[in-house]
């Protein structure tokens, strides 16, 4: 037996996760028979606010067998995710980036990243603690220190360190997203970074841009999924002008945000 079954972790390659439809918030069944995502698809999930798309990936990271609110019941190679997987945090099937996070423990970042890495038994410990320091600091606006207290940080640097910790230390072979964009980082700078190879990523989203940028999309409306979308040629057409637009956008605000006064030669 080695350390990893001693420690519950069993190195099964995940090739697909499997939604079976459950009720909206009417009672409705939803109108789809199975949705299976592979590895190395991106998913995006889209529908006004207080939909479920949160619901959803809480059902994926639970390992849902009908008992949620929603009764989806979500496979893993086409199995129900067994006991030991759902309810071991130990596991690390998925790494889940949610969307309301806060800090209670009393400890700097440097001592944060530490205890993560060495809780993940990784070897170059400091050169690894040193990598999601300087990755968080790219991601996030201003820029914070090792000795940071964490509960000192604002929301985005939060999320900053929780995205670049996630995308260097986990291995987890499904992601699952909570609204990158909220936070005031480099939303494609993160994205980029947690969507490794072979990885299954589902990100809830209001953006389009990040929308776009999945292979396909799941709408959900009333709690259900009322349809899953392919991208279209159309669409990946639309994100090129939308990255530019974005491109203008984000350069404006960072003149706003840095006290620079805007003219119209900017447009
Ligand atoms: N099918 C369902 N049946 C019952 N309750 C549901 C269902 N789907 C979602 N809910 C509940 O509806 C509430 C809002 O859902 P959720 O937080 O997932 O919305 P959201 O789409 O993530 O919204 P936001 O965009 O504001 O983050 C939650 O309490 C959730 O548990
Ligand atoms: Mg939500």
């Amino acid at each position: 037996m080695d350390l990893l079954d001693i420690l519950g972790i069993t190195e099964e390659k995940v090739e697909s996760i499997t939604i079976l439809p459950g009720y909206n918030k009417l009672g409705e069944k939803e109108n789809f028979e199975t949705f299976t995502i592979n590895a190395g698809e991106i998913i995006s999930i889209v529908g006004p606010t207080g939909s479920g798309k949160s619901r959803l990936l809480g059902d994926i990271e639970w390992g849902a067998q009908a008992d949620t609110p929603t009764k989806r019941t979500v496979l893993v190679n086409g199995k129900p995710m067994d006991s030991k997987k759902r309810f071991s945090p130990s596991s690390k099937l998925v790494a889940q980036l949610s969307q309301n996070m806060n800090f209670v423990m009393d400890l700097s970042v440097e001592e944060f990243i530490n205890l993560h890495a060495e809780s993940r038994l990784v070897e170059n410990r400091e050169e690894i603690v040193e990598k999601i320091f300087n990755k968080a600091n790219e991601l996030a606006g201003e820029k914070f220190k090792m000795s940071t207290p964490i509960t000192s940080l604002s929301g985005g640097q939060s999320r900053a360190l929780m995205i670049a910790d996630t995308a260097i230390l986990s291995s987890s072979p499904i992601v699952l997203i909570d609204e990158i964009e909220n936070a005031g980082i480099d939303r494609k700078k993160a994205l980029d970074l947690l969507v490794g190879h072979d990885k299954i990523v589902l990100m809830a989203t209001h953006d389009p841009i990040l929308a776009l940028m999945g292979d396909k999309r799941i709408i959900i409306q009333n709690g259900g999924i009322s349809k899953v979308m392919e991208i279209s040629q159309d669409e990946k057409d639309i994100l090129g002008e939308l990255q530019k637009l974005d491109f203008v956008f984000q350069d404006m605000r960072n003149k706003l945000r840095y006290g620079e006064k805007l003219e119209l030669i900017d447009m």
